[in-house]
C-alpha cells in the first residue's frame, strides 16, 4: 500500500550477496562470448589485454556501482534521484532500458542452450560443420526458439517473484557452486584430449606482434567484454548492492566477484580450445553461432560427445539463468520501489513484456543483432559512462566515504580509485561509445538494410 513503508529486503548472508553477484557476472558472456572473442582477436594476446582491462577498468567501475547501490538502498532510478536528482535521473532510466533490452534477447539465446542440452540427450550432435550450421539456423529462429525463450523467461519470473532471500539467494546458492564444479570437471576432461597441448600453446603464449598489428580492434573488444562480463553498465551491481543491509568491505567483495568471473572465463577457454583443436576446427572461424555450430559439431566428433555436450550446454543454461535473474531484478526493483507494485505482480508483468520484446529476436537472427548491438555497444556504454562521470567528478567525497564504511580509512587508495575512474575508465568508455556507434551505423546500413530489402 502506498504510504506504508514495508522494510526493504536484504541479503541473508554475505555469501548470498557474493554468490548472487558472481552468478550475475558468470553468464553467456564468459562461456559463449569470451572464448570466441579470444579466437577472433588473436588468441593469447587478447587474453592478456583483457586481464589488464578487468583489473584497471572493471574493478574500479564495479566499486562505483557498489557504493551507489549501498549508499542509496534504491533501484537505479531511485538511486540516481537520491544522489544527484534532476536530469541525472534519466541515467537511471538508461540502466532500466538497457536491462530490459538485453534481457529480451539474452533469454532467446538462453533458450537455445536449453534446446541444445535436450538435443544432445535426444539425438546427439551433428559432426559435419555444414549440417550443424543448418541445424542451428533451423533451431535458432521460429517456433522452437520462441518456445524455449518462453520457458526460460517463465523460470526467471518464478525465481524473481520469490524475492531476494527466498528466490534469488536460494537459487544462486545451488547454481553457482554447480557451475564452478562442472566447469572445473570439464577442463580436466579437456586436458585428456589429443588436441590439448596445441590448444594450450595457442591460448597461453601470446604473440606480441598480434597486439602491435591489431590493437585497434583488440582494445575496444577487450574493454567491452570486461564491462559486459562483470555485469556493469546495466544497473545490476547497483541493485544487488542496494540490498546490503550492513557495512562490509566492498573492495574485498568486488575482488572476490571479479576473481571468480575471470577464473570461469579463463577455465572456459581451457575447455573450448582443446575440444576445437581435437576436432580440427580453427578457433578463429566461428562467428555469432559460435558454440552452437563449431563447438556442437566438435561434440558430434568426440566419443561420448553427446553427453559431454549436454552437460556443457546445460551448464551454460544455468549460468545464463543466474545472470538473467539479476537483470530482471533491476527492472522489478524499480517497479516495486518507485511504483509500489507488488513484487509478484511486477515479476509476472515484466516477464510477459520481456517475452514479447524478445519475439523479434526469436524470429530472425538479424533482429537479434539489431537489439544486441544497440544495447551492448551503445546503451550499456552510455549509461556506464554517465554514471562514472557523475560519481568520480561530482560525488567523489561521498563515494570515498561510502567505500570506507566497512573498510576504515582508505588513505591514498581513495583518491587513487577516484582518479582511476575519472580518467582511464571514462576515456575507455568514451572510445568504446564512439566505436560502438560507428559499428552500429555500419550494421544499420549494411546487413540490416539488406535484410529489410529482402522482406
Ligand atoms: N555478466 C553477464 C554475462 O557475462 O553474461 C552479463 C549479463 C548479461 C548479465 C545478461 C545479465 C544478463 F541478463
Amino acid at each position: 500500500m502506498a504510504g506504508i513503508d514495508i522494510p526493504r529486503e536484504t541479503w541473508a548472508t554475505r555469501t548470498g550477496f557474493i554468490l548472487a553477484a558472481v552468478g550475475s557476472a558468470v553468464g553467456l558472456g564468459n562461456i559463449w562470448r569470451f572464448p570466441f572473442q579470444v579466437g577472433q582477436e588473436g588468441g593469447a594476446a587478447f587474453l592478456l589485454i583483457y586481464l589488464l582491462f578487468i583489473a584497471l577498468i572493471g574493478f574500479p567501475a564495479m566499486l562505483v556501482e557498489f557504493v551507489v547501490g549501498r549508499h542509496t538502498e534504491r533501484n537505479p532510478v531511485g538511486a540516481l534521484k537520491a544522489i544527484a536528482g534532476g536530469a541525472w535521473s534519466y541515467v537511471g532510466w538508461i540502466f532500466i532500458a538497457t536491462g530490459f533490452v538485453i534481457l529480451s534477447y539474452y533469454s532467446v539465446v538462453a533458450g537455445w542452450t536449453i534446446r541444445y542440452t535436450i538435443l544432445g540427450l535426444q539425438d546427439g550432435y551433428l559432426a559435419d560443420a555444414g549440417e550443424a550450421e543448418g541445424q542451428f539456423v533451423e533451431l535458432a529462429s521460429g517456433l522452437d526458439a520462441i518456445f524455449f525463450h518462453a520457458l526460460f523467461m517463465a523460470v526467471v519470473i518464478v525465481i524473481v517473484a520469490f524475492g531476494i532471500q527466498r528466490g534469488i539467494e536460494l537459487a544462486v546458492k545451488v547454481m553457482v557452486p554447480a557451475i564452478i564444479v562442472i566447469t572445473v570437471g570439464m577442463a580436466i576432461y579437456a586436458f585428456t584430449l589429443e588436441g590439448a597441448s596445441e590448444a594450450y600453446s595457442y591460448y597461453l603464449s601470446p604473440e606480441w606482434g598480434v597486439i602491435a598489428a591489431e590493437w585497434q580492434s583488440i582494445f575496444p573488444a577487450a574493454a567491452g567484454q570486461a564491462f559486459f562480463t562483470l555485469s556493469l553498465g546495466m544497473g545490476v551491481m547497483i541493485t544487488y548492492a542496494s540490498y546490503l543491509g550492513e557495512d562490509r568491505n566492498l573492495a574485498e567483495d568486488g575482488a572476490i566477484v571479479i576473481g571468480f568471473d575471470t577464473a570461469i572465463a579463463f577455465i572456459t577457454g581451457l575447455i573450448v580450445f582443446p575440444i576445437l583443436f581435437t576436432a580440427g576446427v580453427d578457433p578463429a572461424d566461428p562467428g555469432a553461432g559460435a558454440i552452437f555450430v563449431s563447438l556442437a559439431a566438435a561434440f558430434g566428433d568426440l566419443a561420448l560427445g553427446w553427453i559431454i555436450g549436454a552437460i556443457f550446454f546445460g551448464t551454460v543454461a544455468i549460468a545464463a539463468l543466474s545472470s538473467a535473474i539479476s537483470l530482471m531484478e533491476v527492472v522489478v526493483s524499480y517497479v516495486v520501489d518507485e511504483r509500489n507494485v507488488d513484487r509478484k505482480v511486477a515479476a509476472f508483468g515484466i516477464g510477459i513484456a520481456l517475452f514479447l520484446l524478445g519475439l523479434p529476436s526469436a524470429y530472425d537472427l538479424v533482429l537479434l543483432d539489431l537489439f544486441d548491438l544497440f544495447a551492448d555497444q551503445i546503451l550499456l556504454v552510455l549509461g556506464g559512462l554517465l554514471l562514472m562521470i557523475l560519481v568520480s567528478w561530482s560525488l567523489s567525497e561521498l563515494a570515498v566515504d561510502e567505500l570506507s564504511r566497512g573498510i576504515g580509512d582508505l588513505g591514498s587508495l581513495g583518491p587513487a580509485w577516484i582518479w582511476a575512474v575519472r580518467i582511464p575508465v571514462v576515456v575507455v568508455l568514451i572510445v568504446a561509445l564512439v566505436l560502438g556507434i560507428l559499428d552500429y551505423y555500419e550494421f544499420l546500413t549494411g546487413p540490416f538494410a539488406e535484410w529489410v530489402g529482402g522482406q
